[in-house]
């Protein structure tokens, strides 16, 4: 396995292309077991999750293929409704082929997903969602089992203890879409990604009303059809890439994104004094002066994106001052905490909340990547700090972070791989 090496404390100056986004791919590809017909999706990320998709969607029976970002779907010989355990332990988002396995065959057999580093991550309301609409679901041997004679339109309240749930609005979609009569769903997640999706069941023939809102109707059709589609960019790339020239107070021009998706993230980088500004379609970070620590809460849609609290306290680890970072969305995800003190930060965490006190810099260290955004958090750190910082495990940030490598060097930074010894 490959150890990645960082030479920190440079500035960077240059362009960087986001890539379509993760978390819209994994549904959508999930979604394309909703029809027979052909269908082509454009701007797809080449990463190791959407890599694991493929190869779900093989597994339950499609002809994939994938080529420079290109994927083109159609059914195989013969459709399977069961997703294995080796697919779904390795990638939780794989457990987003409930829903249209359901929908489309009227059973599926998915496997529990499991807990991972940032908690434990319950699928209660995939369940409760599902249940509403007919099925019926047992759990044996690590799996759920679904069928249905038929699924029936119904009113889903789908709130949860830590507020709307992303993917199992996506199962719940997916399944309503060829269920007999309307659905509502209440307290739909309303993340760019769940409208994306919404957009591309709606280019199949499904019939979705209230799209990007927390009030989801929809009515069910008989079939859906075939389509071309183009993921919209991943917000979380081009905001990790924002902190990244917060943090190392860089030059760097962010294209191919959407500004109006990192509202959140704008806001709180304008009171640390970092001004994000859209120029032209790009997103340009200016610098003025002296930065201030800002505290940060994290909540669903459109407040400020888990995926970015752990690269948020990275930034924030060299501000002089306080701030307070705790998350509403994963209280325990603080993996980073560990990793960021041994490289000299002083961040301790106090109940559900990390309390950072910046510290005038960082230095390198051999650190342990744990799960994605704590990884990129720990990319940041690297390049921020004085000498040179080997993370191991990086396959984690190739989950995520498409040409990871290549765009950094092309910006100037000092990035090569080893192999571990
Ligand atoms: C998605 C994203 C992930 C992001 C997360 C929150 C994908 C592939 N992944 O994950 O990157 O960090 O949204 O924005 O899109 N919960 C329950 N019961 C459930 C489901 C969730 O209590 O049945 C809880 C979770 O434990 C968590 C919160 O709800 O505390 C939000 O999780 P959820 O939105 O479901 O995350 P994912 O969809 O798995």
């Amino acid at each position: 396995m490959d150890v990645l090496m960082l030479k920190g404390g440079n500035t960077l100056k240059g362009e960087v292309k986001i890539s379509g986004s993760k978390n819209s791919s994994l549904p959508i590809l999930a979604a394309t077991l909703l029809t027979d017909d052909p269908i082509i999706i454009k701007r797809v990320p080449n990463l190791r999750d959407t890599r694991t998709m493929i190869r779900l969607l093989q597994s339950l029976g499609k002809e994939v293929d994938f080529t420079n970002g290109t994927l083109s779907v159609k059914a195989g010989k013969k459709a399977s409704y069961i997703a294995d355990y080796e697919l779904v332990s390795t990638m939780r988002g794989s457990f987003c082929v409930l829903g249209p396995l359901l929908g489309k065959l009227k059973k599926a057999k998915v496997s529990l997903p499991g807990g991972c580093v940032i908690g434990i991550r319950p699928v209660d309301l995939h369940i409760k969602g599902v249940e509403a609409l007919g099925a019926k679901i047992e759990v044996d041997g690590g799996y759920v089992i679904a069928t249905a004679k038929k699924l029936v339109g119904n009113n889903i309240f789908l709130g949860g203890v830590f507020g709307s749930s992303v993917l199992a609005t996506a199962n719940v979609m997916m399944a309503a879409v060829l269920a007999e009569g309307v659905t509502t769903v209440e307290f739909a997640a309303c993340e760019p990604e769940i409208e994306d999706l919404t957009n591309f069941l709606i280019a199949m023939g499904a019939k979705i009303e209230g799209k990007g809102s927390p009030c989801l109707r929809i009515t069910g059709v008989k079939k859906l059809k075939g389509v071309t589609y183009e993921i919209i960019p991943d917000r979380i790339e081009a905001g990790t890439y924002i902190l990244l020239a917060a943090a190392t107070r860089s030059d760097l021009t962010i294209k191919n994104t959407d500004i109006k998706h990192l509202s959140s993230l704008v806001d709180r980088l304008a009171q640390a004094g970092v001004r994000v500004y859209d120029e032209k379609g790009d997103i340009k970070i200016e610098h003025n002066g002296k930065y201030k620590p800002v505290s940060v809460t994290t909540y669903p849609y459109p407040g400020f994106p888990t995926d970015l609290q752990a690269q948020f306290m990275a930034f924030m680890a060299t501000i002089e001052g306080v701030s307070i970072i705790s998350d509403k969305v994963y209280p325990d995800r603080f993996i980073h905490i560990a990793e960021l003190n041994r490289m000299g930060a002083d961040i301790r965490r106090e109940g559900t909340a990390a309390i950072v006190q910046g510290v005038k810099c960082l230095h390198g260290a051999p650190i342990m990547a744990s799960d994605l955004r704590a990884s990129a958090a720990l990319l940041i750190a690297g390049l921020m700090a004085k000498g040179t910082t080997e993370i191991h495990r990086i396959y984690h940030l190739e989950r995520g972070y498409e040409d990871l490598d290549e765009k950094l060097i092309k910006v100037g930074a000092k990035i090569w791989r080893e192999k571990e010894k």
